[in-house]
């Protein structure tokens, strides 16, 4: 969905994006039994009951309490919705709501916020803090941007799940790879020189995007696609799993420690490598992207490939800048908001797509997939930009900045449109592997 990027919102708008976002909420999680809403499925995940009354609350607190009032300093979040103090591997002790209950509040919490959107002023200028929320929309958008987020999350879960299989409620056919698209392993070269990496943007973008700076590059090469499935089966069938050589130190550590062999979900059957996606089983195809791999096998891979990670800066200069006209663009393909032409994203396909399937995505430089399919690791700790600032509360960002986190760009096949652009920033622990992620490497010219 189309979040109009940049300017504010009419309330006709906001109407129309809070009922679309809902919508989707409840068709992802329609087919769950009241069992499957409140089981730990993973001790990484929240009950998906959890992320659901969640939802409702980050919209109370922002929509209702500081929209109108305009005076909390931090997220807001009490009780058992609060991520600090209820982690994620208890919430399923916590007395979570009844499938009933949970969504008699997503309900009354949503008529609420209704009820008072008349009252506030959505074209606000002011410097004070409420202002500074509602003007050109941001606090609604950040709130819709909170509840796809949190649908990426609970389709993380599902792909876990217990009991049954989650039961894909799918969209879309996969787009025919295009023939012109080049071979996986094709590199192509930056030139090097002064990129405007982040954004000033008010409307949408997160703090962490911010500010807008310029950052000057050496010349490096990267993949034009995401790591294949056939490319990373040769680093597997190569011993690259068991010849430390190729790992950093905590990476091999881990690998060790875990006794990772190959990617997460992945089995050996009578006809070779499957791949799972939900409640599809398919043959390994050499031509998706290898995804739920973690930092340190992305890492792997790329030294054995003799490339390595890009930096974060690098990934962004990929697919944003347009070197004719000087300029970085919102998505790769320029400025019109994501479809499902441009890229895999959504959560329409439940699976990924062959690389080169996506022509209408490539950037400017010529790297196809930047949005979509897999969010890709990068070799970046997550921090401020430099003249970061706090907005508006410390918990999203500030709270994860340091060196535990690696950035992840470009979303996947289970990110919403509205939440993916060039210059949004994921993160996770580099051991991390249940999230939809896949690597493209670079390297130095
Ligand atoms: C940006 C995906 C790391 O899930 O912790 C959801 C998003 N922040 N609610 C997370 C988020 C608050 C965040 N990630
Ligand atoms: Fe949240």
């Amino acid at each position: 969905m189309d979040l109009h990027n940049g300017r504010a919102l009419t309330g006709a708008e906001i109407v129309t994006l809070l009922i679309e976002a809902r919508a989707r909420t409840l068709l992802l999680t329609a087919a769950l039994s009241e069992e499957d809403l409140r089981r730990q499925h993973d001790a990484l995940m929240s009950p998906i009951a959890w992320d659901l009354g969640h939802i409702a609350h980050f919209e109370d607190v922002w929509l209702r309490q500081n929209a109108h009032s305009g005076d909390h300093g931090s997220e807001g979040l009490s009780g058992i919705y609060d991520p600090f103090t209820n982690p994620r591997s208890v919430r399923d002790e916590l007395p979570l709501p009844s499938l009933m209950e949970v969504r008699r509040f997503l309900g009354e919490i949503r008529r609420k916020v209704l009820e008072g959107l008349e009252s506030l002023p959505l074209d606000g200028r002011g410097a004070d803090r409420r202002s500074r929320l509602l003007s050109d929309g941001f606090v609604f958008r950040m709130v819709l941007q909170h509840e796809y987020q949190h649908n990426e999350t609970i389709l993380q879960t599902l792909q876990l799940k217990q009991g049954d299989p989650y039961r894909a409620p799918r969209a879309l056919e996969p787009p025919e790879p295009h023939p012109g698209a080049p071979e996986p392993g094709a590199m192509v070269r930056f030139p090097g020189g002064t990129v405007l990496i982040g954004t000033d943007d008010r409307s949408t973008a997160y703090d962490n995007e911010r500010p807008a700076h310029e950052v000057e590059l050496s010349p490096f090469w990267i993949d034009a696609y995401p790591v294949t499935n056939g490319e990373y089966v040769d680093f597997v069938d190569d011993g690259g799993y068991e010849d430390a050589t190729h790992w950093s130190e905590a990476g091999w550590v881990w690998r060790t420690k875990e006794g990772l062999e190959t990617p997460k979900h992945w089995t050996q059957s009578g006809r070779g490598w499957q791949e799972r996606f939900m409640d599809k089983e398919t043959t390994l195809d050499r031509l998706r992207p290898v995804s739920h791999v973690c930092y340190w096998e992305a890492e792997a891979y790329a030294r054995w490939a003799g490339k390595r990670l890009p930096t974060e800066v690098e990934w962004e200069a990929a697919a944003a800048w347009d070197p004719g006209r000087g300029q970085a663009r919102s998505y790769p393909w320029g400025e019109e908001p994501p479809t499902a032409l441009h890229a895999n994203l959504d959560a329409l396909l439940f699976e990924t797509t062959p690389v080169g399937s996506y022509p209408s995505g490539c950037s400017a430089l010529g790297c196809w997939d930047m949005l979509g399919n897999v969010w890709e690791w990068t070799s970046s700790d997550f921090r401020g930009y430099p003249g970061y600032e706090t907005f508006p509360y410390p918990e999203y960002s500030e709270a994860f900045f340091g060196e535990e986190y690696k950035v992840l760009r470009g979303g996947s096949w289970a990110t919403r449109f509205g939440a993916v652009r060039n210059t949004f920033r994921n993160w996770d622990y580099p051991i991390r592997r249940q999230i939809f992620s896949g690597v493209r490497c670079a390297r130095d010219d």
